[in-house]
């Protein structure tokens, strides 16, 4: 609630608000683009009359081994079960039946590593890889419900590992490259993974990373582990142990090719994803078969408008996030897509690398995130200018509200004004895309996600869980289920109930605040609960809590997100030095450094503050809480809201001159 309060407080937050109200602006589809369209308007009407049958329509998108009795079982809410009691393997939807079809020879990812080094990999390739790492896996005793934790760079490998899972029913949960052996372990443990997949390393920002240093410290802690297999990438020196390290090369290119792929019932877990929460023990999202593949499959044809044949698509995520699992591996290879796949930063060797994967590998869609528009903004528009971008015709955006200006901006300088743009809300949570526009219907508004797509109903409440009517703001929910919701949080049926059913009756709550605009167009808002969202990534103010106060020096600590122009929200953190510890002049600015290089090495380069202030005290409520808001007024250098509640409300006056003495 207090953050809602917040919302609607004269804020940066409601000025925003006001100037996207005030945004006018229209873009319908090109009438070429629209004649060609692979949904059209009737969709809507169709999904409206019978929801149920409209996603049993997609599933036939898929190969079903066999067919299930019932769409959606929903007697015990909100454990949902879809397509109950068919059959499928998710590994032969996205490859081997492309392979059957003839398109065997067909490329199904052009890598692109950093240094510059390629790779072609059709789907035929594909299926030998994927087949090879199955029988690898299932020789090391991995067999279906195991857990696999996958810890890789972005090379073709990590797609092959998360297949092969897939295909013998092992559960896997791809940790993020960049995080640290603790956040790794954590999650390793959490879901007792018997197998880490990882690389010696991988290429960012011209240098090589190490992985595998990494997975050895946090094995040291994770009693689950039994075997580590590694993918040689970049040949730096590792250490080896013997009983338990495997070389991918040893291991999987020298199993046989030959694998027949087992059903599993819709509901076999597919994977877990970890993300972020108020908490610091991250949630394990979790992913099921049938009704996963099926809008992943069915958004990534219909959002992206993919002509399987013509299309080359590129996804700029990492395999490591929620946009990397379902639309780069499951996605488009369940649909037969051509897509390019970058291992490394856009700015290496320079700063138009993007432009030129395009230029080169003429790619027609892209999918990126709003914070890498802006950096791109902020480079300059002569970057982008100086490559033919004219393959493009559809773009999309990711991961957090997309302000008006950067959606120009995208359209114009990387859309040349004729591609429609694609701004997708969706989370971890929902598995796949959920509010979009549809490219060849919608007359889309730059930074509005528009609408519900078809077959899903998302809605914006009040407080009192009344839906708000055309212009009023509130809480965005769910109010049916779909077919790639989470299933439950792994492990914990109790937090997922709690964390996403409670708020509302009946509704999934999905953190975000939302407007309708006089149209009943949806406007994004940002989260409102604790988490920030700093470059497109989830992190909780309470996880860079707990890591500052790990710390020796620190006694305190709180941690809000503010307003950043180029990532989105930025990590400020609120810290008290324990006694007796110097702050004066350069030892507190040293000390500052050292804080923040904590926090990035206990919880991953990400979640290192933007700023640390020194303060002698935190604003708390009676019962002890942290206000937050008026952190982040001080956060935003905005004049303080209410201090009514404060406990002490001397505080705040205590915390300003105390910056300015650690300034
Ligand atoms: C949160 C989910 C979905 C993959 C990447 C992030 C924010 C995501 C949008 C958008 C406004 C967006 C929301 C959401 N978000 N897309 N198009 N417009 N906000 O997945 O890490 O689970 O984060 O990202 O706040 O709740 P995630």
């Amino acid at each position: 609630m207090r953050e809602l309060d917040h919302i609607e407080e004269p804020s940066p937050m409601s000025e925003t608000l006001e100037n996207l109200l005030n945004e006018t602006r229209q873009f319908p589809p090109p009438a070429e683009f629209a004649a060609a369209a692979n949904v059209t308007e009737g969709a809507y009407a169709e999904a409206t009359q019978d929801r149920l049958a409209f996603w049993e329509k997609q599933a036939h998108r898929l190969s079903w081994a066999k067919e299930w009795e019932q769409v959606l079982d929903w007697t015990n809410p909100p454990f949902a079960k879809w397509f109950v009691g068919g059959q499928l393997n998710v590994a032969y939807n996205c490859v081997d039946r492309h392979v059957e079809a003839g398109r065997g020879d067909k490329v199904a990812i052009h890598w692109e590593g950093e240094p510059g080094d390629t790779r072609t990999i059709t789907y035929s390739d594909l299926h030998r890889s994927v087949c090879q790492a199955a029988n690898a896996l299932t020789d090391l005793g991995v067999t279906a419900g195991d857990r696999v934790a996958i810890y890789m760079p972005m090379i073709p490998e990590a797609a092959v590992a998360m297949l092969a899972c897939a295909r013998i029913g092992a559960t896997h949960s791809v940790v993020f490259g960049g995080f640290s052996a603790d956040a790794l372990g954590g999650r390793v443990n959490d879901a007792s993974a018997k197998v880490v997949i990882t690389a010696d390393g991988g290429f960012r920002r011209g240098k090589p990373s190490g992985l595998k240093a990494i997975v050895d410290e946090a094995a040291a802690k994770s009693p689950s582990i039994e075997k580590v297999i590694v993918v040689r990438r970049t040949g730096q020196d590792v250490d080896w142990d013997d009983s338990r390290d495997l070389w991918w090369h040893d291991v999987v290119e020298t199993a046989s090719a030959e694998h027949t792929a087992e059903a599993f019932d819709a509901e076999h877990p597919l994977f877990i994803l970890y993300t972020s929460g108020t908490t610091a023990k991250p949630k394990g999202i979790l992913h099921t078969t049938g009704g996963y593949l099926t809008q992943a499959s069915y958004t990534h044809n219909a959002v992206f408008d993919l002509k399987p044949d013509s299309d080359v698509y590129w996804c700029t995520a990492d395999i490591g996030w929620v946009t990397g699992h379902s639309y780069i591996v499951y996605g488009p290879l369940s649909n037969g897509a051509t897509q390019v796949m970058y291992e490394g930063t856009p700015d290496t060797p320079h700063r138009g690398r993007f432009w030129e994967l395009i230029q080169k590998y003429k790619i027609t869609i892209l999918y990126t995130a709003p914070t890498a528009i802006r950096t791109f903004m902020k480079w300059g528009d002569d970057i982008p200018a100086g490559f033919d971008l004219s393959s493009l015709r559809l773009l999309g955006s990711v991961g957090e509200p997309i302000n008006p200006e950067a959606w120009m901006w995208y359209r114009e300088h990387i859309g040349g004004d004729r591609c429609p743009i694609v701004d997708t809300w969706w989370q971890t949570e929902t598995g796949a895309i959920m509010i979009s526009p549809l490219p060849g219907v919608t007359a889309a508004k730059p930074g509005s996600a528009m609408r519900p797509l078809p077959g899903i109903s998302a809605d914006v409440v009040d407080d009192q869980a009344q839906s708000v009517p055309d212009g009023g703001g509130g809480y965005l929910v769910l109010r049916e289920p779909w077919p790639s919701m989470l299933r439950t949080i792994w492990g914990d049926d109790e937090r997922f109930k709690e964390t996403y059913w409670s708020r509302f009756q009946d509704m999934y709550f999905a953190g975000d605040g939302a407007k309708k605009d006089a149209d009943g167009d949806l406007w994004l808002l940002g989260r409102v609960d604790d988490v920030m969202l700093v470059s497109g990534h989830n992190i909780s103010t309470t996880e860079v809590e707990s890591a500052l106060v790990s710390h020796p020096k620190v006694a305190e600590a709180a941690v809000v997100g503010a307003t950043d122009p180029t990532t989105g929200q930025a990590i400020v953190a609120f810290t008290i030095p324990r006694g007796g510890v110097d702050t004066e002049g350069d030892a507190g600015e040293a000390l500052i450094q050292e804080l923040r290089n904590h926090v990035a090495k206990t919880l991953g380069p990400i979640a290192k503050p933007r700023q640390i202030m020194l303060v002698p005290e935190l604003p708390k409520t009676r019962s002890g809480k942290i206000m937050r808001r008026l952190l982040r007024d001080v956060a935003e250098n905005r004049s303080l809201g209410d201090v009514t509640t404060l406990q002490d409300s001397t505080v705040m006056d205590l915390i300003s001159s105390g910056l300015q003495s650690g300034k």
